[in-house]
């Protein structure tokens, strides 16, 4: 059995029962815009959340027993969630596109020849202009307790090359059962290019310039915003995925 369905059997460090506070408060600022994928979704805590805020979201993760629990849970709690077993490598196979793609805890589980192939995954699976949001424990936290790799804000630049940008890497924290565990953490913004050439300069010196992707999220439709789910904006062409 592996290592994490294994894990799934007992109660793992990182099953706080509620998201985790640095997801949460992106989601409060807007950050995470329209349909979500929840990749390496656990059993489901994220994505759970998300759907409550009126997000489509679906969850996948290899672990079977998690996709279980999170599938009863959603359930319980009568959240449209769709949860399936899958390989965070092999995104492209769900065949479907994501505006938002949020990873809690798996960026930091990968070798490091998975991680760019987790780079390229991950575009097949957004639309162009899409982000990842990712949380991985960050090289300030102590090994003396095991745990994951930790992970450098240079290692993370380094996996996601153009077509990624890197919008911005932050200090947060992972919150766990174990107090002994301090929990710093990375939370790092990865936009897709959209694959749309620049519109011209603007002849008009009033004219401002175009909204960045996430302003243009901003301005989603009274409806969605009525709902509390931020749209994304309408994308053409797919990018290339790295
Ligand atoms: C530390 S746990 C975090 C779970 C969940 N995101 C949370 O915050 O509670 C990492 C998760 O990634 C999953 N995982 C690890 N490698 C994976 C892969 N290659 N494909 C899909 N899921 C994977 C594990 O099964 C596990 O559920």
């Amino acid at each position: 059995m592996h290592f994490f369905d294994r894990a799934y059997l007992g109660a793992p460090p990182w099953e706080i029962g509620h998201p985790q506070p640095a997801f949460v408060r992106l989601e409060e600022a807007g950050e995470i815009v329209g349909r979500v994928l929840d990749v390496g979704c656990g059993t489901g805590e994220l994505a759970l959340y998300l759907a409550g805020k009126g997000h489509p979201v679906w969850g996948v993760d290899f672990a079977p027993t998690a996709i279980e629990r999170a599938s009863s849970k959603a359930r319980a709690r009568s959240l449209p969630v769709t949860f399936r077993t899958a390989s965070a490598l092999e995104l492209g196979a769900l065949g479907e596109r994501f505006d938002t793609v949020t990873d809690c805890g798996l960026f930091h589980t990968f070798l490091d020849p998975h991680r760019s192939r987790y780079a390229g995954s991950v575009a097949r699976a957004l639309v162009p202009g899409g982000r990842l949001f990712v949380l991985c424990f960050s090289e300030h936290e102590p090994t003396d307790w095991g745990g994951p790799r930790r992970v450098t804000q240079p290692e993370i630049r380094a996996t996601f090359r153009p077509p990624w940008s890197v919008r911005w890497i932050r200090e947060e924290r992972f919150e766990t059962r174990d107090p002994s565990i301090g929990g710093r953490a990375w939370l790092a913004a990865l936009e897709l290019a959209d694959g749309r050439r620049a519109p011209p300069p603007s002849t008009n010196p009033r004219a401002g310039r175009s909204l960045p992707a996430h302003r243009r999220a901003r301005a989603a439709s009274p409806t969605s915003r009525a709902r509390g789910c931020r749209r994304a904006p309408t994308r053409t062409r797919a990018a290339t995925p790295a």
